[in-house]
């Protein structure tokens, strides 16, 4: 396995790759690798003869300096983990490499950043549309993916990748979960005890609606009263978001449910009562079949 640092060396690298015949696929991570991100690689694996995974804690996507500053960085555990996956290259970009000088230039998705995570988090989504650009730009890949869990970003990167026309296939990875259905994050490290076990709220709430529609419930209002009943089960969390939108647009339902449904879903958890574990925002998405 490589690890490549440089822009210019993972460009020709790449180049050469493609020059030789073989499809690049690219998995875009911010490291504190765990098995959602492997699934990813395998997804990738299955449509690529090379596979590049990024590295990449990227300062623009945090409108909370301390949120960047807390973020888990264990590149060490991550290479191993590459290593053992069979990845080809890694890149570990340096941030004056992406970011580098005063003037920056940005990439941004009008509309679809705008609800959910796009409401709390000002400049988040410029952020993340700006580096995957740059990524791809640098990977030049054929075919790239994003986890399912995040279902914002990744209907953002389709929406950028299809308007700016870069020829990358995006491919949509299943969200990876704990036996007990937590999605598996980063961030989960951050959790304290109670936070942990309340955290199972948002799983058990998607599990809910999704219950509650085969057994007849198509009231949006209705559902969303009884998924807020269960996030208001997790005391040590403020809800952020709950909302059912049209998985492709991200516009609000309708009153009554008539296909696929995004149940979107996010908390924000205080540390535990006895101060172990730290304030950390949790995520997680189901589309909802309606039949
Ligand atoms: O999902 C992530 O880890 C990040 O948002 C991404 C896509 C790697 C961009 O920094």
């Amino acid at each position: 396995m490589q690890v490549i640092t440089t822009r210019a060396e993972l460009q020709a690298w790449s180049d050469a790759e493609r020059a030789a015949g073989r499809r690049v696929g690219l998995v875009p991570t911010m490291g504190a690798l765990h098995a959602g991100h492997l699934s990813l690689v395998e997804t990738v694996r299955a449509h690529a003869d090379r596979v590049v995974v990024s590295i990449f804690v990227n300062p623009t996507q945090f409108n909370d300096p301390a949120d960047f500053e807390g973020y888990p960085r264990v590149m060490e555990d991550d290479l191993e983990a590459c290593r053992e996956a069979g990845v080809d290259v890694v890149w570990t970009p340096r941030v004056e490499e992406l970011y580098p000088d005063g003037a920056p230039v940005w990439v941004e998705v009008e509309g679809l950043s705008e609800p959910l995570c796009g409401q709390n988090r000002p400049g988040h989504f410029r952020g993340v549309t700006t580096v995957v650009t740059k990524l791809f730009l640098a990977a030049r890949p054929h075919v790239a993916a994003f986890g399912e869990k995040d279902w914002q970003q990744l209907a953002l990167i389709r929406r950028m990748t299809d308007a700016l026309g870069f020829g990358i296939e995006i491919l949509g990875g299943k969200t990876v979960r704990e036996p007990d259905g937590l999605a598996l994050s980063s961030r989960n490290v951050h959790l304290g005890p109670v936070g942990r076990k309340q955290a199972l709220r948002i799983s058990e709430s998607l599990s809910l609606a999704q219950q509650r529609i085969d057994d007849g419930e198509r009231s949006r209002s209705v559902l969303l009263e009884a998924v807020r009943k269960k996030l208001g089960e997790a005391t040590q969390a403020r809800i952020d978001y709950a909302e059912f939108r049209d998985p492709a647009t991200l516009e609000l339902a309708p009153e009554r449910l008539e296909g696929p449904t995004l149940l979107a879903i996010a908390l924000q958890f205080a540390p535990d009562p006895d101060g172990q574990g730290a304030d950390v925002r949790l995520i997680d998405n189901r589309v909802l079949e309606v039949r």
